[in-house]
């Protein structure tokens, strides 16, 4: 076991050594142009330079980093001394350019712009060895420029309420990987986060909430945690933001929702709604029928509080949501129809779109444009409007077809919220799975655009929605190293390879945020797991590119997993190549039973997208858990799903356990009815028994012989009226099935 780890540590060495080598490679995001010569400049702890005032704020943002990490002082001196930095203001560079030069005779930057400039000092910085105050810098030449002119990064401030402080922080960390917006969620069902003068309703009451969800919102019964909740930001707060952003090349677009996820303003106006009924500011995630009114009344509020905002946030786009906006309300509400009726409109999707309308109309006036989620594009889209396609691609293509400028956000690869790993002991998430590779395989112009419509797509953003990420060390979590991969998706015209951009980033960047005391995920380097069945169950093979793997502290990287029924907890390591702090530990429960390794063979095969494991995926010994985290279930989208478990010889059974997931807001339902049938011979079927299940966990017991046991397990055709989803075929998942 020593002599491997000594293996591995020479192994490592020597990667760090050659990485070393090329250091001026190692850059996040990757500079697109970077030529290398044969000189050098040393630095002495200071660099010495003559900066004008943009200059000289630049360089007051950027020491603390300096400092941090290399203890190096920017030090003005008078122009006739010796100088180490020289900078060029060149307004003929394009937007967010700069050069960067490194010779026998001192660093020269080039930049056309504030962006330019600190883009030039944050690769810099990167460019350096840490921790030295003498600084061996290679000659170098790097021509660098943006691949996409909008790169963003979006924070939910309302499920979750993040201080000044730490908004600050997350702000130093978007600049140092070239990120030029900031999107900050401001209102939502749960919070109302900005002070506005005119509504002070809003912050003092729409503000807080009484109680908050514990745990995923799909478990049942559901429970509250019964604590108050919440905080806002002052105007000058606000301000306070815009200003530290706008010094490190962050523009802050602000997104006031509306006409959907109303609830905390309409806690505080309830007036402003349909039915004018007093509603506390909402506790539970998700979609919420009462949205505002479109009444005259409630259109001048929304205009009042925009007419607040800009006034606050100098960003030339202002978000106003317009995303899931349930009709409910507004189809019965004499008000909403009094309005559709006068304004000549089909339908309430033609009542959304008037509202939005009515937003850009005002946004216009004021000099702004309009943003929103892609359900703007229903029922017709505003004249200037501007779209942020989140459901898939589809609402980006089409705005973009329509000569409309387009955000992509598409939740399969942009979403932080989702899971980065499939392992049972990742935190809570809100669902899906978005791991570090999907995320730097991203591209953000989407397919079946011609290139005179490929040049809508202004770029691509990061979202980062916090109901279940309560606290910045969450959020962190969540965000790094993603956010990493999506800047090199951003910026880098030609981006490197998977395999080089993990190895670089863990060697060089990770280290970075480890300095900081930022949080990241380690998910990386989750093993590979391959399964064989044996005579006696099933083995499991971990595998892994990056580092060594350790099964309950055993270097042996295969895990017998037999049929002899007992729990079994296992705990793989893997210690990666790159550096000791990096590595990663899963924890996995498995319950083995007598049909551990045995094929299921489907008659309805599982979706594609849910078929972990395949054959093995419903006798791995890994129960489903909730909440799923896109992996160990298996989804089938039919109302009715036939697969047979051949036991190899008549065997006797007394217990049967299958299990079933719910969880309707991603469409899935338990099933209605469960048919067992056992054959001796694999042709004559016995049928047992007909259940109605309509629960997490089946168990029947009675003594059976078999060889053969078919499944014929029957959901609703359509999801219910009402449901989200209504209408489709519902999802069955189902996982472990069991005999004893
Ligand atoms: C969204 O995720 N509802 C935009
Ligand atoms: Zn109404």
């Amino acid at each position: 076991m020593k002599l491997t780890r000594y293996f591995f540590l020479l192994i490592a060495l020597i990667v760090a050594n050659n990485l070393k080598a090329q250091r001026q490679w190692v850059i996040f995001p990757q500079p697109n142009e970077i030529i290398t010569n044969e000189q050098s400049y040393e630095l002495n702890g200071k660099i010495r330079c003559v900066p004008n005032e943009e200059e000289k704020l630049a360089i007051a943002v950027m020491q603390p980093q300096f400092t941090l990490f290399h203890e190096l002082t920017f030090k003005e001196v008078t122009a006739d001394s010796v100088q180490d930095l020289r900078f060029y203001y060149q307004p003929r560079l394009q937007k967010e350019n700069y050069q960067l030069e490194i010779t026998a005779r001192g660093i020269t930057i080039k930049y056309g712009d504030r962006n330019g400039l600190i883009y030039a000092l944050q690769t810099l910085d990167q460019l350096m060895d840490d921790q030295s105050k003498v600084v061996e810098m290679n000659g170098l030449q790097i021509i660098d420029y943006p691949r996409f002119a909008y790169r963003g990064v979006h924070l939910d401030c309302s499920r979750h309420f993040f201080t000044i402080p730490e908004i600050k922080a997350f702000l130093d960390q978007l600049s140092a990987l070239k990120f030029n917006t900031f999107h900050w969620h401001l209102t939502d069902d749960q919070g109302w986060r900005l002070e506005i003068k005119q509504y002070p309703k809003l912050t003092e009451i729409g503000a807080w909430r009484d109680s908050t969800v514990i745990g995923h919102y799909s478990r049942s019964p559901r429970e509250y945690d019964h604590i108050r909740y919440g905080g806002f930001y002052t105007q000058d707060e606000a301000r306070e933001i815009v200003r530290y952003a706008a010094e490190r090349g962050i523009t802050v677009m602000p997104e006031i929702e509306l006409p959907g996820h109303a609830r905390a303003a309409l806690a505080a106006y309830p007036e402003m709604g349909c039915t004018g009924e007093q509603l506390p500011v909402e506790g539970l995630w998700g979609v919420f029928d009462d949205v505002f009114c479109t009444q005259p009344e409630t259109i001048q509020f929304l205009k009042d509080i925009l007419a607040e905002v800009i006034a606050i946030f100098p960003s030339e786009t202002i978000h106003v949501g317009g995303d899931e906006c349930p009709k409910t309300r507004w189809d019965v509400c004499p008000k909403c129809q009094k309005v559709r009726t006068e304004q000549g409109l089909h339908d309430s999707h033609e009542l959304q779109s008037y509202v939005i309308r009515e937003m850009e109309a005002f946004l216009n006036d004021n000099g702004r444009k309009l943003m929103g989620w892609d359900e703007i594009l229903e029922g017709g889209l505003a004249e200037n409007a501007q779209v942020m396609s989140w459901r898939g691609t589809e609402g980006g293509i089409a705005a973009a077809k329509m000569h409309h400028p387009v955000v992509m956000t598409p939740g399969s690869h942009c979403y932080f919220d989702h899971y980065q790993s499939t392992n049972p002991s990742e935190p809570l998430a809100i669902g899906g799975y978005t791991p570090l590779e999907k995320v730097y395989a991203f591209e953000p112009i989407p397919e079946g655009l011609k290139v005179d419509e490929q040049t809508y797509i202004l770029g691509a953003q990061a979202n980062i929605w916090t109901e279940y990420l309560p606290d910045m060390k969450s959020v962190q979590y969540n965000t790094f190293p993603r956010l990493v991969a999506m800047s090199q998706v951003l910026w880098t015209v030609d981006k490197p390879q998977y395999s080089s951009f993990i190895s670089r980033m863990a060697i060089d960047y990770l280290p970075r945020l480890y300095e900081q005391e930022i949080t990241y995920s380690t998910a990386f380097l989750d093993p590979t797991i391959t399964l064989n069945p044996t005579e006696s169950g099933l083995n499991y093979s971990f595998q892994s590119n990056v580092g060594s793997i350790w099964v309950n502290g055993n270097s042996e990287n295969t895990l017998k997993l037999n049929r002899t029924p007992a729990p079994q907890f296992i705990t793989a390591f893997v210690e990666s190549d790159y550096r000791d702090e990096i590595s990663r530990e899963l924890n996995f429960e498995f319950v083995t039973h007598p049909l551990i390794g045995k094929p299921v063979h489907f008659i309805t095969p599982p979706s594609k997208s849910y078929n972990h494991h395949d054959s093995l995926g419903l006798t791995d010994g890994v129960q489903g858990t909730t909440p799923w985290k896109g992996s160990q279930w298996l989804g089938f989208s039919y109302d009715t799903i036939q697969f047979s478990i051949d036991l190899g010889e008549i065997t006797v059974f007394n217990h049967f356990q299958a299990g079933f997931l719910e969880d309707q807001g991603s469409w899935i339902y338990y099933p209605k009815t469960l048919i067992i049938e056992t054959s001796t011979d694999g042709k004559k079927f016995k049928q047992h028994k007909a259940y109605d299940i309509n629960k997490k966990v089946v168990n029947w017991e009675k003594k059976c012989k078999a060889k053969v046991v078919r499944f014929t397990v029957i959901n609703v055709s359509k999801i219910p009226q009402g449901k989200p989803g209504a209408g489709n075929t519902p999802w069955t998942f189902i996982d472990e099935i069991m005999i004893y």
